[in-house]
C-alpha cells in the first residue's frame, strides 16, 4: 500500500515536471465547459455552442453554470487565449485567473458580481475584458478603483446590463481604446466623470492631467434607455474619435454644449431622428455619421453645406424617396454612402451635376430599383464597390454600368436577372468580384463574362438549373455556383479551371457535356460540394467529375439525403481538413466504408462527421490517421463505439467532440466514462449529457453515463491501461530527450522504468510455462509445424531449445480456446505472429494479433511481440494493426518471403531476437 502511494507521488512529480516543460499538453473532459481550437475548423461554432470571440484569438474555453469558480478553473488547460464564464458568481477572488498567463480574452456573465482589488492580477497579456448580463437591466457591480491596474496591455472594457453606480473613480489603463457601456443605467452623461475620471481630467478635482488617457478609440454607450440628459461640460476634455449613442433617447443637438471638442464618428442608430442633424456635423467636422434605422424622409438642400466634412454617410434603412439634387456636387469628401433598404426605385434617379471624384463605395440595396438608366453611374469614375442586392432589376443594357472604370466590387445578388448580354462588362476592366446569386440565369458563357481580364471571384445561381460555358475568365481563383436540380459544364475540349483555389456547387447533380471529358482542377484547394450526389467523385460511372485533386486541403461534403449512390472519394494526399454530412453509412446494401475513404489521406488533421448514419463505429477505422488533431461527430442515432477504440487511446486526436449523438446502451462502450474523464492529451466534448438508448428503433433514453456506471463494470482495467500507458507516454518522452543528446538519461529512464515495474508489484514473473507463443492460421500450419517449431526447438548446442506453446498441442482438451489464448499468451515470454496476406484476413489470427498489440501496449516493457512475415503485405495494412510500428522495433519484424531463402541464418537470428527477447522480459 506504501508502496504503491510512493510510486504514484513519484510518477505525479515526474508528470508535473514533464507539464511544466510543455512536452504534453493537457487537457481533460471539463464538465460544462467546451474547450476547442477554432483554428482547426472554420465552422467549429456551428457544431459546438462557444462564446463569441476576437478573430484572432483560437484556443479558448468557454463554461456555463459556473458556481465554483476554482473547481471550474482548475479543469481547464492553462494555455487558452480566451476564456468565457457563464453562471453566478458572488465574488471574484483575488488572483482568480493567475493561472492563465495567455489569456487575451475575458467575458464574464456572471450575475451580480462584486470584484476584489486583486481579482485580475498576473493577466498582464489580457487585451479583451466584458462584463456581460442579458436580463432585463441592469445588475450592480461593484469594481475596486485600482482592480484594472495590472492589465498593461488592456484595449477593449466593456459593460453590458451591468449598473456602475457602486464604483466610482475607476482606473484605467493607459493601452484601453475601447471602453462600452451598454444597456445600463446612465442618465445623463455626467455620471461619466465620476465613474472614470481619467477620461475627463478637465473637470474633476480628483485626476490630474499627468493621468489622463490618450485618445479613446471608441466609447460606446447604445442601449442606454433612460440616457437623455448630457449635462453642462459634461464631457469637457474627453478624447475620443467614435462616440455611439444607438437607441437612446439622447437628443444629438445636446452634445453641442456638451463641452465635447473632438469627435469624428457619431452613430446615432435608431434615435428616432428625422432630420439629418447638420449643425453637429459642422460642429465637430464629423468624418463619419450613422444615421441607420431612423426616420429621415427627404434632405433638405440647407443641410448639405454644412456636411460637408462627412467622408462616410450611412443612411441605411431610412425612408427616403429621392436625394437632393445637389447631394453629391456639395458632398466632396464623402467616400462611402449607404442608402440601403430606402425606397429610392422603381428607377434610379441619382441627381445629376458635378462629378463626384471621391465616392468609392455605393451600396442601394434593397430599394426596389427596376431600371438603371443608361449611364446611371457615369457621373462617379472613383467607385470601387457598386452593391445592388434585392433590388427588382431584370435587363442590365450594355450602357447601365458605363464609366466605371475603377469599380471591382459588383453585386447584383437576388435580381431578376434572366441574361445577360454579350459585352455587358465591357466598361469595367477592374473588376474582381461579381455576385450573381439569387439570379434567373440559366445559360453563362465565358463570352458574357468578357471585358474583365482580373475578374478571381464569381457567384453564379439559377432557381433550377444551369449550363456554363467556356471560356472561363482567365484569373479566376473562387466561384460558387447554385442550382437546384442540375449544373452542366458544357466543355468541348475539357477548358480546365487553371488557378481556381475555392470552389463551392451547391445542386444535386453536376453534369458534363460531353460525357467522356473530363476537366481539370490543378490548383483546387477548398472545395464545397452542398446538397451534391456523391456519384460526383465516383469511379464506376462514366459521369466523374472530378479526377484528381493533387492541392485539395479542405473537402467540406453535404449529400443530397436522398441519395443512395455510395461515395468514393479520391486520392487527396494534402487533405487537411474533411466535413462530412448527411450520408447514410448504414443503409443494407452499402459498401462504403469509412476506412476505406481515410486511407487516401495521410495527412487528415480534422474529421468531421454529421449525420452519417454510422451505427457501430470502429476506432480501427482510423489506422493510419497519425495528424487527427479533431475528431467531431454530429447528429447521430444509436451510435456504437466498439472496443477496440480502448487499444487507440493512447493515439486518439487531441479534441473530440460528440454533439448531439446518442449512443447505443451497451456495455462495450464502458471505457468510454473512464476515457472522457481521465485520457491524458484528448478534451473529449459532450458526454456528460449524453443519451443511450437500446437500439435503432427505441425511443426512450437513458443517459449514457449512467448506464455505463450502472450496468458495466469494466473500469478497473481500464484504469489499469491508463496507468501502464501513462509509463510508455513518459518512456517515448524521455526516449526522445535521451537521444542523442543525453544518453545518460536515457539509461536512466530505462533503470528507473525497471525499478518501477518491479516496485508497483508488476513486475514480470521469471517462471514462464513457454519461451514462445506462435500465432498463426490454419493455411500456414503445415509449414509452421514441419519447418518452423522443429527449428525452434532443436536443443543446444544446434539450437536454443526455446518452449514453445502451439495451440493445438498445449491447449487443454476442451479448455475455452479464448480462455487459453489468454492464458498461455500470459504465460510465454513472446508472442511471434506468423503474418501473410491469409492470416490478416482470418478473424482468430486478427484476435491473436490484437490481444498481442493489446498486451504490448498496455504492458510494455513485460510483453514482446515479434512480427513474421511470409509474404510481403502492404504496410499499411499491418500499420492498420493498431500502429504497431510504434511500439515494435526494427529487428522485431522478420521477412521470409520464399520461406526458404537462407533458411538456416533466418532460424539463427530468428533465435537470437527470441532469446534476447525472453532475457530482456526476465530482466
Ligand atoms: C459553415 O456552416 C454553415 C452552415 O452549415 C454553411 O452554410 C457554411 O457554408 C459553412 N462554411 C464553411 C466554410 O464550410
Ligand atoms: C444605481 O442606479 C439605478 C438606476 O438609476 C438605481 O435604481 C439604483 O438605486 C442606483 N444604485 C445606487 C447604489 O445608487
Ligand atoms: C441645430 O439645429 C437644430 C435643428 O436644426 C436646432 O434645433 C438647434 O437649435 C441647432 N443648434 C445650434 C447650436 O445651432
Ligand atoms: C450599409 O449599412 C448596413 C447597416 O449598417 C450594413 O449592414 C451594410 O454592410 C452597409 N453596406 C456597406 C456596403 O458597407
Ligand atoms: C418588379 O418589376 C416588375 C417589372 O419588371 C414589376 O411588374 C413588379 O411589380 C416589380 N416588383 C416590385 C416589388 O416592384
Ligand atoms: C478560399 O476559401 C478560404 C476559406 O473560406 C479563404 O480563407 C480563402 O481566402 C479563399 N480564397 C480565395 C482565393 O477566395
Ligand atoms: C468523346 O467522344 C467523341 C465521340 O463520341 C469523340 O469524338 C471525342 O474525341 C471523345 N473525347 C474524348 C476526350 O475522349
Amino acid at each position: 500500500m506504501q508502496r504503491s502511494l510512493f510510486s504514484s507521488t513519484v510518477l505525479l512529480l515526474l508528470l508535473l515536471a514533464l507539464m511544466s516543460l510543455g512536452l504534453i499538453s493537457w487537457a481533460w473532459t471539463a464538465p460544462d465547459c467546451t474547450i476547442a481550437d477554432s483554428s482547426l475548423l472554420p465552422n467549429l461554432s456551428y457544431y459546438v455552442p462557444f462564446c463569441s470571440l476576437d478573430p484572432g484569438l483560437h484556443l479558448f474555453a468557454s463554461c456555463s453554470n459556473v458556481k465554483d469558480l476554482v473547481q471550474t478553473l482548475r479543469r481547464v488547460p492553462p494555455d487558452i487565449e480566451a476564456l468565457c464564464l457563464q453562471g453566478i458568481v458572488p465574488v471574484l477572488p483575488a488572483n482568480a485567473f493567475g493561472h492563465f498567463p495567455s489569456l487575451r480574452l475575458l467575458r464574464l456573465q456572471l450575475g451580480t458580481l462584486e470584484i476584489t482589488p486583486q481579482a485580475f492580477q498576473g493577466l498582464g497579456l489580457l487585451q479583451h475584458l466584458i462584463f456581460e448580463h442579458h436580463a432585463p437591466c441592469c445588475l450592480s457591480l461593484f469594481l475596486p478603483p485600482d482592480a484594472l491596474e495590472p492589465l498593461g496591455f488592456l484595449s477593449t472594457l466593456s459593460f453590458q446590463g451591468y449598473c456602475l453606480n457602486c464604483s466610482q473613480n475607476i482606473q484605467l489603463p493607459s493601452s484601453l481604446s475601447h471602453l462600452s457601456l451598454r444597456h445600463s443605467c446612465l442618465t445623463e452623461l455626467q455620471e461619466l466623470q465620476g465613474l472614470f475620471p481619467m477620461l475627463m481630467p478637465g473637470t474633476s478635482p480628483t485626476a490630474s492631467l499627468r493621468q489622463s488617457l490618450p485618445f479613446l478609440e471608441v466609447l460606446d454607450l447604445s442601449s442606454n434607455l433612460k440616457l437623455s440628459h448630457v449635462g453642462v461640460r459634461a464631457l469637457h476634455g474627453l478624447k475620443v474619435h467614435s462616440l455611439k449613442l444607438d437607441r437612446t433617447p439622447l437628443n444629438a443637438f445636446s452634445l453641442l454644449g456638451s463641452g465635447l471638442l473632438y469627435l469624428d464618428f457619431l452613430s446615432l442608430v435608431s434615435t428616432g431622428i428625422e432630420k439629418l442633424p447638420g449643425n453637429v456635423t459642422s460642429y465637430f467636422e464629423l468624418r463619419a455619421l450613422d444615421l441607420g434605422r431612423n426616420q429621415i424622409q427627404n434632405i433638405e438642400d440647407e443641410d448639405l453645406p454644412i456636411c460637408s466634412s462627412l467622408e462616410l454617410l450611412n443612411l441605411h434603412e431610412n425612408h427616403l424617396q429621392s436625394l437632393p439634387i445637389r447631394f453629391l456636387n456639395t458632398l466632396t469628401q464623402l467616400q462611402r454612402l449607404n442608402l440601403s433598404i430606402n425606397k429610392l426605385g422603381p428607377t434610379l434617379l441619382l441627381p445629376e451635376g458635378l462629378v463626384s471624384a471621391n465616392l468609392k463605395v455605393l451600396d442601394l440595396s434593397h430599394n426596389e430599383l427596376s431600371v438603371l438608366p443608361s449611364g446611371a453611374f457615369s457621373f462617379l469614375p472613383q467607385l470601387q464597390e457598386l452593391w445592388l442586392s434585392g433590388n427588382n432589376i431584370s435587363i442590365l443594357s450594355n450602357d447601365s454600368l458605363k464609366g466605371l472604370r475603377w469599380l471591382r466590387t459588383l453585386d447584383l445578388s437576388w435580381n431578376k436577372i434572366k441574361m445577360l448580354k454579350p459585352g455587358w462588362l465591357s466598361s469595367l476592366p477592374a473588376l474582381t468580384s461579381l455576385n450573381l446569386l439569387g439570379t434567373y440565369l440559366e445559360r453563362i458563357t465565358g463570352m458574357q463574362l468578357q471585358g474583365p481580364q482580373k475578374l478571381s471571384h464569381l457567384q453564379l445561381s439559377s432557381p433550377e438549373m444551369l449550363d456554363i460555358y467556356p471560356p472561363w475568365p482567365p484569373a479566376l481563383l473562387s466561384l460558387e455556383i447554385r442550382a437546384k436540380q442540375w449544373i452542366q459544364f458544357s466543355v468541348p475540349h475539357g477548358e480546365p479551371f487553371l488557378l481556381l483555389e475555392n470552389l463551392t456547387l451547391q445542386t444535386c447533380y453536376v453534369l458534363l457535356l460531353p460525357a467522356n471529358t473530363t476537366i481539370h482542377f490543378p490548383s483546387l484547394r477548398h472545395l464545397t460540394l452542398r446538397g451534391c450526389s456523391p456519384y460526383i467523385f465516383s469511379n464506376s460511372s462514366t459521369q466523374r467529375f472530378f479526377l484528381q485533386l493533387p492541392l485539395l486541403e479542405h473537402l467540406h461534403f453535404w449529400s443530397d439525403p436522398d441519395e443512395t449512390e455510395n461515395l468514393h472519394l479520391l486520392e487527396m494526399p494534402r487533405l487537411r481538413v474533411l466535413e462530412l454530412g448527411d450520408l447514410n453509412f448504414f443503409y443494407e446494401s452499402s459498401s462504403m466504408k469509412l476506412e476505406m475513404l481515410l486511407e487516401k489521406m495521410p495527412q487528415l488533421q480534422v474529421l468531421a462527421l454529421s449525420h452519417l448514419n454510422l451505427g457501430n463505429f470502429s476506432m480501427s477505422r482510423f489506422r493510419g490517421l497519425d495528424q487527427l488533431q479533431l475528431l467531431l461527430l454530429n447528429s447521430e442515432w444509436a451510435l456504437g463505439l466498439d472496443i477496440s477504440f480502448q487499444e487507440l487511446i493512447p493515439l486518439m486526436p487531441q479534441y473530440v467532440y460528440f454533439s448531439d449523438v446518442t449512443f447505443t446502451c451497451q456495455c462495450e462502450s464502458s471505457w468510454m466514462g473512464p476515457w472522457a474523464t481521465q485520457a491524458p492529451n484528448s478534451f473529449v466534448y459532450g458526454l456528460e449529457k449524453a443519451m443511450c438508448t437500446v437500439n435503432a428503433s427505441d425511443y426512450s433514453k437513458t443517459p449514457l453515463l449512467s448506464f455505463l456506471s450502472d450496468h458495466c463494470s469494466h473500469d478497473l482495467e481500464f484504469r489499469g491501461f491508463l496507468t501502464s500507458f501513462t509509463l510508455v507516454l513518459l518512456t517515448t518522452v524521455l526516449a526522445l530527450l535521451g537521444c542523442p543528446k543525453w544518453p545518460w538519461l536515457h539509461h536512466l529512464w530505462t533503470l528507473f522504468y525497471r525499478w518501477w515495474w518491479k516496485l508497483c508489484g508488476r513486475g514480470p514473473r521469471s517462471q514462464f510455462h513457454y519461451d514462445v507463443y506462435i500465432s498463426f492460421c490454419e493455411q500456414d500450419r503445415a509449414w509452421v509445424l514441419e519447418e518452423l517449431v522443429p527449428a525452434l526447438e532443436k536443443s543446444p548446442p544446434a539450437g536454443e531449445g526455446l518452449r514453445i506453446c502451439l495451440p493445438e498441442r498445449d491447449f487443454g482438451i476442451g479448455q475455452d480456446r479464448m480462455d487459453a489464448m489468454v492464458a498461455n499468451m500470459e504465460n510465454s515470454r513472446t508472442t511471434l505472429c506468423v503474418l501473410s496476406c491469409q492470416a490478416l484476413g482470418s478473424p482468430w489470427c486478427s484476435l491473436e494479433l490484437r490481444l498481442a498489440t493489446y498486451y504490448l501496449v498496455a504492458r510494455p516493457g513485460t510483453a514482446r511481440l515479434v512480427l513474421l512475415f511470409l509474404e510481403s503485405i502492404d504496410r499499411w495494412k499491418l500499420r492498420g494493426y493498431h500502429r504497431l510500428s510504434r511500439w515494435l522495433q526494427k529487428e522485431d519484424y522478420f521477412d521470409l518471403p520464399l520461406r526458404r531463402v537462407e533458411w538456416e541464418a533466418f532460424c539463427e537470428k530468428l533465435r537470437r531476437r527470441l532469446r534476447k527477447a525472453g532475457q530482456e522480459r526476465d530482466d
